[in-house]
């Protein structure tokens, strides 16, 4: 009889695991659309590498555009990346080339006198060589020539496709610049409704700007794009800003911790030599931050998220002073604004326990 109950108990265990572990796979994955101006490592090529890994993200594509770097370099970056990972699977489209404000490049440098300058120095693409062609770009960079090519497709009419062909399910990480998702949604307003959300890094809230001491440099980039996404009337709407983004600040023991989790791994490589891991190994007291990284991290896992506060959003087009600002309204706002959650923190322990979790850093073959 006891041996019988044994039987019996192991019987139901084992039963239990198997419809569990099918429970799990079974889950539904969430589809992701990525939309970066790609650099290498920290902060886009990290936060596109987690989405592509996590278990239940199902990467939809990668498109790109100017911002950080140039789209030609970014979609060389983007290739570059995800070859090293091993992932096949994840198309890349190239998108815009300029932000929508004709002459933007020319300008800049007037801009920056009119505008004075915030904490970072950096200017992306405002103020780097544009490469000829993102095969050129790849081959000057990395010595050699890509295994993968990015879709023959403009990456706006890759937005409008995928949103098309899965109606309601798609999120969109806005991690860069918003040009292509302005055309996108000008071009075919049809897709806003399909969208099932969309979650930003972009905008400074409610702390000085780190590109114009009045704005964040994703939309500072195009000012005329971003006010044109966030004033579209999406299901739903997370920002990421730089209120949560200067919370989590990433130091040399998170450096070092991460090139040992990635012992083996190519990527390992691709962050000492990026500007962050340069920094790292030059100076010890080196600090920088992970931006686009948390907005992956979140997609993943949204219980990181410790704090939001919903207001009505907005950004200034108005070329002066405040170019390019975020506008936060808890209650009245100008006609035309919508709603969204701004995250204003996030559990940072957790943030860096989930980066070193193995399992985003599994090389495909
Ligand atoms: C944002 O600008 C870019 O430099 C980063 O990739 C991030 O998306 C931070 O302001
Ligand atoms: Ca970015």
């Amino acid at each position: 009889m006891k041996h019988f109950l044994l039987i019996a108990i192991s019987w139901v265990f084992t039963v239990l695991c198997a419809t569990s572990t099918w429970a799990v796979s079974a889950l539904p994955r969430e589809k992701v659309l990525l939309d970066s101006d790609m650099v290498e490592a920290f902060d886009d090529g990290i936060a596109m590498l987690l989405l592509a890994n996590a278990p239940n993200v199902e990467l939809m594509g990668v498109t790109t555009l100017s911002g950080n770097s140039w789209v030609e370099m970014g979609t060389a970056n983007a290739i570059r990346q995800l070859e090293q990972a091993g992932i096949r699977s994840v198309p890349v489209a190239a998108g815009l080339e300029y932000p929508l404000r004709p002459n933007r490049h020319e300008l800049f440098a007037l801009e920056r006198k009119l505008t004075g300058r915030g904490h970072d120095l950096w200017t992306g693409s405002f103020g780097l060589k544009k490469p000829t062609n993102w095969q050129t770009a790849y081959k000057e960079t990395y010595g050699t020539t890509p295994s993968m090519h990015p879709l023959a497709k403009h990456a706006v009419d890759f937005i409008i496709d995928t949103v098309r062909a899965n109606p309601g399910q798609i999120t969109i990480a806005a991690i860069g610049p918003c040009g292509n998702l302005a055309l996108a949604v000008r071009k075919a307003p049809d897709i806003v409704p399909l969208i099932k959300r969309i979650i930003y890094m972009g905008g400074a809230f409610f702390q000085q700007g780190n590109t114009t001491p009045a704005a964040e440099f994703n939309w500072y980039f195009d000012p005329e794009a971003a006010r044109i996404v966030v004033r579209s009337p999406f299901k739903e709407q997370i920002v990421l800003g730089l209120d949560v983004c200067e919370k989590v600040i990433f130091r040399r023991e998170h450096y070092d911790r991460l090139i040992k989790t990635l012992a083996n791994h190519p990527m390992r490589d691709m962050l000492r030599t990026s500007f962050a891991g340069q920094s790292f190994e030059k100076n010890p007291n080196f600090t920088f931050f992970v931006w686009d990284v948390l907005v992956s991290a979140v997609i993943i896992d949204p219980t990181l998220i410790t704090e939001s506060v919903e207001c009505f959003i907005d950004v200034n087009d108005q070329m002066g002073l405040s170019y390019g600002q975020s506008l936060a309204y808890p209650q009245e706002a100008p006609l035309g604004v919508q709603k969204a959650r701004i995250v204003t923190a996030v559990d940072s322990v957790r943030f860096w326990d989930l980066l070193n979790n193995l399992q985003y850093w599994q090389i495909k073959q």
